[in-house]
C-alpha cells in the first residue's frame, strides 16, 4: 500500500509508520517535525496544517490509505478537503474521551453516547486539562464520515495507548516503580478494572484495517482487566517476583490529596469510582473480533523498559513522588491500626 500518514513524528503515528516500513508498504509522514522525526525509510514531508492548502501538493500521489491523528478539527478539515476525493480509505484515530458517559462499564461504540460536538470558535483541546478535547474528536468524526463515508472511513476511539515511546507519565510509572522494588501504593482494590492498549497492537490493527478497508467506528482498546492482574503482570514482565503491594482505600487517597490518573502527585492509571467506573472497562470485543490483536501484557512491560532504559531523558517522570509515596503508606498503617 500507499500509505499516508498525518503525523508520524512521535509515539503512535511513528508507530504506524514504523510497522508499515518493515511490511513492505511505501510511507509518507506529513508533520512539521517539531515532536519528533518521522522513522528512517519513511518519506518526510514537512507541513504546517496550519496553513490550510499546506496538504494539496499530496492530493494527486495516489495514496490507498491515509491516517491522521489531529486532535484540530481545522487541520482535519483541510486534510479532508485536499486529499478525500483521492484516497481509498481514511482512518482517523479518536479517542474513548468522546464518549458522554464514563461511569457504566461494558460499553461498546455501537451504543454508547458521545459529546456534543465543539463549539464554532472552539479548534483544539484547551489548557493543561485539555479542556474540549473530546468534543473536538467528536466534531472531526462527523467530518470525516461526512466528507468520505462511512464506507471508506475508520473511526479508531483509541483507549489509554500504552508500550514505546509513551510520552506521558502513566504506565511508565509502574514499570519504573514495581522495577524499585520496596513496599509498593496500590491504590483502590485489587479488583478495580484496567484498561489499555498497546501501540504496537493499535499500529498493527490500523494496518490491518487499512488493508482490508475496515469500516466503522470502534474502539481501540484490548480487554479490561484487574488492577491486581496489572500490577503482577508489570512486575512478571520485569522479572520481579512477589511484590510487596500494599492496597490502599480510594477515600483514603483522596484525603491525602493523592491525584487520579496523571501528573503531579498522581497513581496514574488510577481513577475515582464509581464515577469512572467506565473509563477502563470498555467491552473489546468488537475491536478483537474486527481484527484488534493483543499481545501478552509482559510484552507490552518489556517493551516499554527497554525503551526507557534507552532513552531515560525522553521519559516523563510523574507520579507520586518516592518520598511521598512513603509519608502516605506511613499514614494509612497508622490509621489502620488506631
Ligand atoms: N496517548 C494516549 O493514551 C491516547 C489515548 C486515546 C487517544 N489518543 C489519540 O491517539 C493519537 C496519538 O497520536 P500520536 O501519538 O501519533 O500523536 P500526537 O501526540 O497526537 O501528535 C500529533 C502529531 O501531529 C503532528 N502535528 C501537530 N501539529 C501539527 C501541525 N501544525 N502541522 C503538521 N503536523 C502537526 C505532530 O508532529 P509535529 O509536531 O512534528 O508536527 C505529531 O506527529 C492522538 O490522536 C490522540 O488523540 C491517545
Amino acid at each position: 500500500m500507499r500509505i499516508l500518514i498525518l503525523g508520524g513524528t512521535r509515539f503512535l503515528g511513528r508507530a504506524v509508520a514504523q510497522l508499515a516500513i518493515e511490511q513492505g508498504h511505501d510511507v509518507t509522514c506529513a508533520a512539521r517535525g517539531v515532536s519528533g522525526v518521522a522513522p528512517a525509510k519513511a518519506r518526510f514531508v514537512p507541513v504546517d496544517r496550519d496553513d490550510s492548502e499546506a496538504l494539496v501538493p499530496l492530493a494527486d500521489e495516489g495514496f490507498d490509505a491515509v491516517v491522521d491523528v489531529t486532535r484540530q478539527v481545522s487541520h482535519a478539515r483541510y486534510a479532508l478537503a485536499a486529499l478525500a476525493d483521492h484516497v481509498d480509505n481514511w482512518s482517523f484515530v479518536s479517542t474513548i474521551s468522546v464518549y458522554a458517559d464514563n461511569t457504566t462499564p461494558g460499553q461498546t461504540a455501537a451504543d454508547a453516547p458521545v459529546l456534543a460536538p465543539a463549539p464554532p470558535d472552539v479548534d483544539g483541546p484547551v489548557g493543561p486539562d485539555n479542556r474540549w478535547y473530546g468534543e473536538c474528536k467528536v466534531s472531526i468524526e462527523q467530518a470525516v464520515r461526512e466528507r468520505v463515508g462511512v464506507d471508506r472511513s475508520f473511526i479508531c476511539r483509541a483507549g489509554l495507548i500504552v508500550g514505546a515511546e509513551d510520552p506521558s507519565d502513566r504506565f511508565p510509572y509502574w514499570v519504573r516503580r514495581l522495577s524499585a522494588g520496596g513496599e509498593v501504593l496500590a491504590p483502590g482494590r485489587p479488583t478495580d478494572r484496567v484498561q489499555f492498549v498497546d501501540v504496537a497492537d493499535l499500529a498493527a490493527w490500523l494496518l490491518r484495517a487499512a488493508g482490508t478497508r475496515l469500516s466503522g467506528t470502534y474502539d481501540g482498546t484490548g480487554p479490561a482487566m484487574s488492577r491486581a492482574d496489572l500490577l503482577a503482570g508489570v512486575a512478571a514482565g520485569l522479572g520481579v517476583a512477589d511484590p510487596d503491594l500494599t492496597w490502599v482505600d480510594q477515600e483514603f487517597l483522596l484525603s491525602q490529596d493523592v491525584r487520579e490518573w496523571s501528573g503531579e502527585r498522581a497513581l496514574p492509571l488510577w481513577v475515582r469510582l464509581p464515577e469512572w467506573g467506565g473509563l477502563m472497562d470498555r467491552d473489546a470485543r468488537p475491536a478483537l473480533d474486527a481484527g484488534l490483536a493483543v499481545r501478552p501484557l509482559a510484552d507490552t512491560v518489556r517493551a516499554t523498559a527497554s525503551w526507557m532504559t534507552a532513552h531515560p531523558a525522553a521519559v516523563r517522570q510523574g507520579g507520586l513522588d518516592p518520598a511521598d509515596e512513603v509519608a502516605v503508606l506511613r499514614e494509612w498503617q497508622a490509621v489502620r491500626s488506631r
